[in-house]
């Protein structure tokens, strides 16, 4: 992609290493942490946020899919890798697994299995973290067939109980349902025990049990969107913001009065109006949601986007700047001036969404 477009993502990696000593710093004494970077880091680019965040003191990295701890791997990452979305069943992922040292999250037979299969064939005892579901109704096996499961589980002898997890559903809004998560999961731990299996890393919260919970710390919490810089909660301060977007002013251009702009003219001016025309859109992340509703930052003044966001152009109102905008003019479509926070309102989503929303064709700069 030409470094020619002026488009682009900035992630300042002092400030991930800032927001993991902030997270470590709300755990108890001892605390592992696993950063989530699935998702090329919620956006941020995996390589270079797995490798600062490995020599910041990451204890584990990780990641929805086996690729993505692949990736990891090859750029030559030592850290426990927890592959967060399991093996799907199937052997030839359970051999990618152990041949690339990734750490699968167990929820089903099958995969048991096959991991079982994978390892005896190389020789070798296969760790494995076991997830339990206590109330997130996703991935995990209910509290009814724990009990089954962990027989199943202790009759594969090529496996390791290294870790039991679970996820919570709402810690950013529900304390009463996540404590109860909490105690379905303090549950399955002793089932697990009474089988004579002890995990050494045992980890519940992601950002909002991480920063809201300190007495749900278990042994390994594992935040996300904390790391990237973004509060689970309003309560939450200290976080510094990642990523920041950032253009520059294509082309500027005068309309008069009860003039109609962008596709099905659905911003009419006013009075006469300088339009400045910025060279990013919905292909770039930047969504069609957010027409005639974002504000972008120009010369630290907000301006309003007007009319519908195109797939690479959009189109903002600068005719109230006090200085006039010329095209090459920088302009923060997110950051400081902008928060993620106030684009995902716009665009009726969350922060999630925004960060991992941009696409390949804006270039990161770390
Ligand atoms: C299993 C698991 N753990 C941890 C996280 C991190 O969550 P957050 O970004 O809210 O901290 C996620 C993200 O969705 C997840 O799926």
């Amino acid at each position: 992609m030409s470094q020619i477009r002026p488009t682009t993502v900035h992630i300042d990696l002092d400030r991930l290493v800032h927001n993991l000593g902030l997270v470590r710093a709300m755990q108890p004494e001892g605390t592992k942490i696993l950063c989530a970077v699935k998702a090329n880091a919620y956006g941020h680019g995996l390589v270079e946020c797995g490798l600062t965040l490995e020599k910041a003191g990451a204890d584990w990295f990780g990641v929805a899919l086996l690729e993505e701890g692949k990736l990891l791997r090859a750029a030559g990452v030592q850290t426990p890798i927890l592959c967060l979305s399991g093996i799907g069943g199937k052997l030839k992922a359970a051999e990618q697994a152990l041949d690339h040292q990734l750490t699968p999250m167990v929820f089903d037979m099958d995969s048991a299995r096959a991991l079982n299969q994978a390892a005896r064939a190389q020789g070798q005892l296969v760790k494995i973290h076991l997830k339990v579901d206590t109330g997130m109704g996703r991935l995990g096996v209910t509290l009814d067939h724990w009990d089954a499961f962990i027989q199943g589980i202790t009759g594969l002898d090529s496996l390791e109980v290294q870790g039991l997890a679970t996820h919570f559903a709402s810690a950013e809004e529900d304390p009463a349902f996540t404590q109860q998560q909490a105690r379905r999961f303090r549950d399955a731990k002793r089932i697990l025990q009474s089988h004579g299996i002890e995990p050494s890393v045992v980890h519940a919260s992601n950002s909002a049990g991480a920063t809201l919970y300190e007495d749900l710390a278990f042994s390994m919490v594992r935040p996300g969107l904390a790391l990237y810089g973004h509060a689970p909660a309003p309560q939450v301060k200290g976080l510094r913001p990642v990523m920041q977007v950032s253009t520059e002013v294509l082309f500027v251009k005068e309309i008069p009065a009860n003039y109609g702009v962008s596709y099905g003219l659905r911003w009419v001016s006013e009075r006469p109006t300088r339009l400045a025309t910025l060279p990013v859109g919905y292909a770039d992340g930047y969504s069609r949601a957010l027409s005639n509703k974002a504000e972008v930052s120009i010369h630290g003044h907000r301006c309003p986007v007007r009319g519908t966001v195109c797939m690479d152009l959009c189109l903002v109102d600068v005719t109230d700047l006090p200085r006039a905008v010329r095209p090459g003019d920088r302009v923060e479509l997110m950051g400081d001036q902008i928060p993620a926070e106030e684009l995902a309102a716009h665009a009726g989503t969350i922060v999630y969404e925004i960060l991992t929303g941009l696409s390949g064709r804006v270039p990161r700069r770390h």
